[in-house]
């Protein structure tokens, strides 16, 4: 499982993030290891209790989520994939705090920023036999066609899409609300409730997969989670 923001910093004092406080991963990771799992939760810089059990993985930036998230996905049945990741990181990382007075006459300053690699798209693209990917959705616009876009690009069983900048769901609410969405297109409206209770909802929609892909030829048989 990967949960919280990443932080792509341009000099030691200041980064680019987002208001990803990690709550629906972290509820993800204390409800599978309620249903038995073994868990590993990667996670950007979030000040969330560790829940008992889970084995914490902690990063930082889109890099280094990458590389954790790549290390662990092949061992792994069910991969929940919650971490709000920053899609563009500064292509300069000034290794000093950048001064007021060296900037230029107008004070601005020019940000080059390029594009962080798509962690979910390559552990689609590497997906094992049996394994289930949950992957989640962040939207503004249409929630509908923007998450089964996302569904098929990222080789995904299951997507969570909620909408951002909404009273009550997204970033830094106790509540969300969800649109999930699986392969074969078949819809399931789960209403505003606590993240705890969602985390429980989207795992009762995971785990009849999780059983399917452990009777494919191939599929793992052990119950071990990354979200
Ligand atoms: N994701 C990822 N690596 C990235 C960006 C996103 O693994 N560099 C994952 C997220 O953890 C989430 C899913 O991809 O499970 C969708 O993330 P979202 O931010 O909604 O969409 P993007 O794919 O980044 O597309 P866009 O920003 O255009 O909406």
């Amino acid at each position: 499982m990967t949960a919280g923001p990443t932080r792509e910093p341009f000099d030691p004092a200041r980064f680019i993030s987002n208001p990803s406080t990690g709550r629906m991963g972290f509820a993800l990771a204390a409800e599978a290891i309620r249903r038995g799992g073994e868990v590993t939760l990667i996670c950007g810089p979030t000040h969330l209790e560790t829940p008992p059990g889970v084995h914490l993985v902690r990063v930082s930036t889109a890099d280094e989520m990458f590389r954790a998230a790549l290390n662990q996905a092949p061992g792994v049945d069910l991969v929940l994939k919650a971490a709000a990741v920053a899609d563009y990181r500064p292509e300069v990382r000034s290794p000093g705090k950048i001064k007021k007075d060296v900037l230029l006459a107008d004070r601005a300053i020019l940000l080059r920023l390029l594009p962080t690699p798509d962690i979910l798209e390559e552990i689609g693209r590497r997906k094992k036999p049996g394994q289930v990917l949950v992957g989640f959705a962040a939207e503004t616009g249409d929630l509908e066609a923007n998450a089964l876009r996302k569904l098929l690009k990222k080789n995904l069983d299951l997507i969570v899409a909620n909408r951002i900048g909404q009273e009550g769901e997204g970033f830094e609410a106790d509540t969300n609300r969800a649109l999930v969405i699986d392969r074969h297109g078949k819809k399931t409206d789960l209403p505003l409730m606590p993240k705890e209770a969602m985390a429980a909802a989207i795992l009762d929609l995971a785990e009849p997969l999780l059983a399917a892909g452990a009777g494919q030829p191939g599929g793992r048989s052990t119950r071990r989670t990354a979200s």
